[in-house]
């Protein structure tokens, strides 16, 4: 079953199906090249990158390899007291001496999917509170659906590897059994049904 906007947001543990993407290290490589490629041709030149906590952060280290900027990390729960759900995030971990490292900069915050939005905008909305030059925005799926989340207007560029259904995507860092999961994205990546966007 897709997430709606009155269920609770999903985990990684939560695998709503049938309709169920698995994506390769490789496709995601490939993806995150590609929007290396889209950002460096729109004019914005990042100074920092800034990777949302877990899911960020591999896109993050992979463009780094095409933009060779300094990563700093940032981790949100939606965990309150006693591991109970909570219905806005909340920072677990942030960026030491913030107004620091990005006062005047200009950013690019990574995450792995935009899927409600929410914690998308409550990072951006953290991070314009410091005084960013600009904030710009990177995710490797954005899935089509209502969003409870705002992009604040603040943000001009918004770069997106693959627009989705609102199906569950399964990346291969979640994988217990990375020979399995690799091969059937490649056996997915063989059928246009099974490929995200489709
Ligand atoms: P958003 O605001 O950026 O749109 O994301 P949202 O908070 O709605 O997502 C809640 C959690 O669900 C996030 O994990 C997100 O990564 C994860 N998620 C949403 N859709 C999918 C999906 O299709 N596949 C997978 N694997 N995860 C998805 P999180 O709580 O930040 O944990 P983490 O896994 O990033 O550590
Ligand atoms: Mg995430």
């Amino acid at each position: 079953m897709a997430p709606v906007d009155s269920d609770p947001l999903p985990t990684g543990s939560e695998v709503p199906g049938p309709g169920r993407y698995h994506l390769s290290y490789g496709q995601i490589h490939e993806t995150v090249k590609r929007l290396a490629g889209e950002i460096l041709a729109s004019g914005f030149d990042p100074e920092v990158i800034v990777a949302i906590g877990t899911g960020g952060f591999i896109p993050a280290r992979i463009l780094k390899t095409f933009l060779n900027r300094p990563i700093y990390a940032v981790g949100i729960s939606y965990y309150g007291v006693d591991n109970v759900p909570t219905a806005t995030p909340r920072t677990i971990q942030w960026i030491d001496e913030v107004e620091n490292k990005l006062a005047g900069r200009k950013v690019l915050l990574v995450d792995e999917v935009d899927d409600s939005r929410v914690t998308l905008e409550y990072c951006l909305r953290e991070l314009l509170s410091h005084r960013p030059a600009e904030i710009a925005v990177m995710v490797l799926h954005n899935k089509d659906k209502r969003k409870r989340g705002r992009l604040p207007s603040a943000i001009r560029h918004y770069f997106v590897g693959e627009q989705t259904a609102d199906s569950w995507i399964c990346y291969p860092w979640d994988a217990a059994d990375i020979e399995a999961h690799e091969e059937r994205a490649r056996a997915e990546a063989r059928t246009e049904a099974g490929t995200p966007g489709a």
